[in-house]
């Protein structure tokens, strides 16, 4: 389990536990949190569970992999740090994750 902090696309907090083995999408998606669409159910075949990590973060995960970084192209205005939600594993390390949820899709 690991408390992820979800930063709304408003600037309010949502913080959740999440089980390990979770991505970082479900957290969200499973929480009912807006600001993750996830069109394609987490195949990495759609960009639209972008989330933005914070340096100090991101420094702490997985790279990402080559068909994650080809699908990041066809994100919404991606930023520093944006990686795709669905491909990133909650594990314990990850206790306390501050994660931006972008505007861009919001419904
Ligand atoms: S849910 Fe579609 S790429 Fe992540």
């Amino acid at each position: 389990m690991a408390t992820i902090n979800y930063r709304l696309a408003d600037g309010t907090d949502q913080i959740v536990d999440v089980p390990e083995g979770w991505t970082l999408m479900e957290g969200a998606i499973k929480n009912g949190l807006r600001g993750i669409l996830a069109d394609c159910g987490g195949a990495c075949a759609c960009a639209t569970c972008q989330v933005v990590i914070p340096q100090d973060w991101l420094a702490r995960l997985t790279p990402a992999a080559a068909d994650e970084t080809e699908m990041m192209e066809f994100a919404a205005d991606p930023q520093p740090g944006s990686r795709l939600s669905c491909q990133i594993p909650v594990g314990a390390a990850m206790d306390g994750m501050v994660v931006q949820l972008p505007k861009t899709q919001l419904l």
